[in-house]
């Protein structure tokens, strides 16, 4: 059967991670199908932006129990939810549920490390690269095993929107590639990490 993702947006984000993997799915580059497109919220931005990438099964709803159930869905891809899941929902998901962070954890991640904050503390550090990070969902944040990272350079004069602007670039590529490694893992029984 065809691996069923859902994806979980944030309540005020662009979606534009959401969209890649969509886009992936439906080029045929992530075997798949996109069951469903969620937010907490019902006017979340990238709601309308799923409804036309012709997504049927787009729902704001804070009952995200409900919703992510087994019987219905195989794969969650967190793209800019930004809070925790809730155990129970991790419990039936076992290393099924991927997020995707904008730096080169385990560096520059964990609780209030999102959006600027990120970028900002990249450039205090003088690091010369950032990048992102596709990994495993767990009970804390930004923890779990990371499936695919990409780097990119930081560039003399970098603001935080600038490098956001170039690492989300690679986030696109990495989401897709991250999910399909993943499917392709489990299908083939590998433990994993
Ligand atoms: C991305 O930078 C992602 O790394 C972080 O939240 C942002 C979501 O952006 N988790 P978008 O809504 O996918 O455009």
């Amino acid at each position: 059967m065809r691996p069923r993702i859902a994806i979980l947006t944030g309540s005020k984000g662009r979606g534009s991670n959401m969209a890649a993997i969509v886009r992936a799915v439906q080029s045929g580059a992530v075997p798949g199908e996109i069951a469903l497109v969620l937010s907490p919220k019902a006017d979340a931005p990238a709601l309308e932006v799923a409804r036309n990438l012709g997504i049927s099964q787009v729902i704001g709803s804070e009952d995200l129990e409900t919703h992510l159930d087994p019987g219905r869905v195989d794969w969650i891809c967190l793209a800019g939810f930004m809070r925790l899941l809730p155990p129970t929902v991790l419990q039936r998901f076992p290393r099924r549920v991927l997020n995707i962070h904008p730096a080169l954890l385990p560096k520059f991640g964990g609780k209030g490390m999102y959006g600027h904050h990120v970028h900002e503390a990249v450039l205090a550090s003088g690091d010369a690269l950032t990048g992102c990070t596709v990994h495993y969902v767990t009970e804390r944040y930004d923890e779990g095993d990371p499936i695919v990272q990409f780097s990119c350079p930081v560039m003399p004069g970098d603001t935080a929107e600038t490098l956001a602007a170039r690492v989300l670039e690679l986030e696109h590529l990495a989401y897709p590639l991250a999910l399909r490694y993943a499917i392709e893992r489990d299908h083939a029984g590998r433990p994993g990490s």
